[in-house]
């Protein structure tokens, strides 16, 4: 039979295209991944949600069982308020918050709500390759904007802000993906200053935020900016991944309801019995002790690997060292390409993803992402030994 798929399926996907072979590599058993981004299965309160389950069956099986609204489950979407309120003191009421199939599926929508082909958007530079992918299928002129250890560059962002009339910018200011660094407090201030002159929407995702295991929070762009921000939130790294729950809040009525509107067609709602089950466990549970136990976990990880990297990376080697989430970014020594150490160390049992596909344009670079959080500490000491030894080797 011969089919014609769609121009934008069809469109080259760099980050799919990168990633294909070492994914594909990294599930196999043997391979000692730190390319991926999983939680630490420790983490999963299975016999709290076992309990959920079946006092949500017990209690409003049919309600469980059955379609629902598109915006979700209203006793979850008030839950997430009252926690913006009681951790940033951010007032969102729950007609502002929409429940989503993971925060991936937010990105989408954004994307599908504000983009027109050839509209532009600003992203860290490097972003989370697959907000990028999500960006790319709207074909929007995408206008990278440099990050620095404490931050996006703000000059960058001024400068581009004054040649440029972006409909958003996607920034991930608390232990980003890929990078694990954080805005400091003045980057805060100063690039919310720029951007409250602007137009510009603020897309800013938050997966991570709550796993800090050092310093202490700054303010969101939510707090700083008010409507001007649109906030992801996620319960994928503080409870379940494999829930997929998620979540947009958006201050501004006509963005909300083209959000709500395109929700329904995607896919009616999320799946109501997750939301409920993961509502009982919420009410039961207390959420501070269990990601107190998350960061536990997260905190050795962390710091067993920068303590093996410190042990046997070779000179000229450096390493990001994040305050909390999953993920350390790599700077290699001069002359050395990622992907060339990425496939010189799969052959050798080690899966890591070189920094590539999180640039919206550099090729061939220097850098590489390592994930901590799902590694036992003698597999991390073993892998991060043969990749010491295939970094020497290349450089
Ligand atoms: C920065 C960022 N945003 C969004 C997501 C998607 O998370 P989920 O769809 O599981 O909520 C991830 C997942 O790794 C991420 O790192």
């Amino acid at each position: 039979m011969k089919v014609k798929i769609s121009q934008r399926m069809q469109k080259p996907d760099f980050q799919a295209d990168f990633l294909a072979d070492i994914l594909k590599a990294a599930a196999d058993p043997s391979i000692i991944s730190f390319a991926g981004g999983l939680p630490n299965p420790a983490s999963f309160p299975i016999e709290e949600m076992e309990a959920a389950t079946q006092k949500v069956l017990q209690r409003d099986g049919v309600r469980a069982l059955q379609y629902n609204s598109a915006q979700g489950y209203l006793p979850l979407r008030e839950y997430i308020c009252k926690r913006y309120k009681e951790k940033q003191n951010i007032d969102f009421s729950p007609n502002e918050i929409i429940i989503t199939n993971g925060s991936q599926q937010a990105l989408d929508m954004f994307s599908s709500v504000m983009i027109d082909p050839g509209d532009e958007i600003m992203v860290e530079n490097p972003s989370y390759l697959a907000a990028l992918q999500s960006f790319h299928l709207y074909d929007p002129v995408v206008l990278p904007i440099d990050l620095n250890p404490d931050g996006i560059d703000c000059d960058m962002l001024e400068e581009t802000l004054k040649t440029h009339k972006p409909q958003f910018i996607y920034v991930i200011p608390n232990f980003q993906n890929p990078t694990g660094l954080t805005y400091s407090d003045a980057v805060r201030e100063k690039a919310a200053e720029i951007l409250r002159k602007s137009d510009c929407l603020v897309l800013e995702d938050n997966p991570y935020g709550e796993l800090r295991y050092a310093g202490r929070a700054g303010k969101s762009f939510a707090t700083l900016l008010g409507e001007q921000c649109c906030e992801l939130g996620t319960f994928s790294k503080i409870v379940s991944p494999g829930m997929r729950i998620g979540w947009i809040a958006c201050k501004i009525p006509e963005v909300l309801e083209k959000l709500l509107a395109y929700k329904s067609t995607m896919d009616l709602h999320t799946n109501i019995f997750c939301q409920m089950v993961l509502e009982q466990y919420l009410q039961d549970n207390d959420l501070d002790a269990h990601v107190e136990k998350c960061v536990e976990i997260y905190k050795e990880k962390a710091e067993f690997m920068m303590a093996c990297m410190d042990k046997y990376f070779p000179e000229g080697t450096t390493f990001t060292r994040p305050e909390g989430g999953m993920f350390i970014w790599v700077t290699l020594p001069e002359g050395v390409k990622a992907v060339d150490v990425q496939y010189k160390a799969i052959e050798k049992g080690i899966a890591v993803c070189a920094g590539d596909p999180f640039f919206e344009t550099e090729r061939g670079v220097r850098s590489m992402r390592l994930n901590f959080s799902n590694s036992t500490n003698e597999a991390m000491e073993k892998g991060i030994k043969i990749l010491s030894e295939v970094i020497a080797e290349m450089s």
